[in-house]
């Protein structure tokens, strides 16, 4: 495996891997990687000739200073836990990808207003504005991502669509810790009580499927996650599985899921369900 620090040598090398017709798969992270990314990392491996993670904390999809700075950051690890499985590690320094703040203004419409996009503003425009760069840069036949950043993925399919992007968007499942809690980095952060009363949120959310109707599903996760004193509940949704709109209609055709995000301490963790 290589690790590349510019986007000159990124360019060099993906043009070189397409001249030789390999199928180029992707996997865009911001580190600190778990099994979930593993899971990523691991099936583009097997899909394709050639790999590249990228290794980048976001600067411009962080809309709370105090959480970008806590970011944990842990290069040399990442890069062991990646081995041979990714062919190519795209670990850049900010100003190599911003060498000027960036200025994109997108209008990703009405998946990217609501939840996430309503409850951190600017953080999917954030978003955009880096997966853009390295799928235009790698111009990847698959890129891959997981599905506890549900809305992530619709967002990363309509920038796609509004910017000629013919990558493949590739989904992932959530990849879980024994517990049940949704793996990801910002689990680090928590403590030990903190990360066993975490699992809380996907045992609430498994629990709610057997609710009868959606209002009976909202009033059952609100009042179970105010019943856990660690918790904080930001916002738990209903939406259609494909516009992400709130729907009440639980035999919506697209399908029906939850959203919810909720602080533990002043960790922000999301996670989602399908009805
Ligand atoms: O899901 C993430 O880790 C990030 O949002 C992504 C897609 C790598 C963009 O920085």
């Amino acid at each position: 495996m290589e690790i590349i620090k510019s986007v000159a040598n990124l360019l060099e090398i993906a043009m070189r891997e397409r001249a030789a017709g390999k199928t180029i798969g992707m996997v865009p992270t911001m580190g600190a990687l778990h099994e979930g990314h593993l899971s990523l990392i691991r099936r583009a491996h097997e899909e394709n000739d050639v790999v590249f993670c990228s290794i980048f904390v976001n600067p411009v999809q962080f809309n709370n200073a105090e959480d970008l700075e806590k970011y944990p950051r842990t290069l040399e690890a990442d890069v062991q836990l990646i081995g041979n499985f990714a062919d190519y590690v795209f670990a850049p320094s900010v100003e190599e990808i911003f060498p000027v703040a960036p200025t994109e203004v997108y209008d990703f419409g009405s998946v990217a207003n609501v939840m996430e996009g309503a409850a951190r503003p600017g953080h999917f425009n954030g978003v955009g504005v880096i997966v853009r760069r390295l799928l235009e840069w790698v111009r990847p036949h698959k890129a891959y991502f997981g599905e506890k950043d549900y809305q992530q993925i619709a967002v990363i399919r309509e920038m796609c669509l509004q910017c000629r992007i013919l990558s493949e968007i590739v989904p992932c499942p959530i990849i879980r810790e024994p517990n049940g809690l949704a793996m990801s980095s910002r689990n680090r952060r928590l403590s030990e009580h903190e990360f066993e009363t975490a699992a809380n949120i996907h045992r609430i959310l498994e629990a709610s499927k057997e609710c009868k109707n959606a209002f009976e599903i909202k009033q059952f996760v609100e009042s179970e996650i105010a019943k856990i004193p660690e918790f904080q509940l930001d916002y738990f949704e209903l939406a259609d599985a494909e516009t992400l709109q709130t729907t009440d209609d639980l035999n919506n055709p697209h399908g029906v899921m939850g959203f919810i995000t909720v602080y533990v301490g002043p960790v922000r963790l999301i996670d989602n369900v399908r009805y």
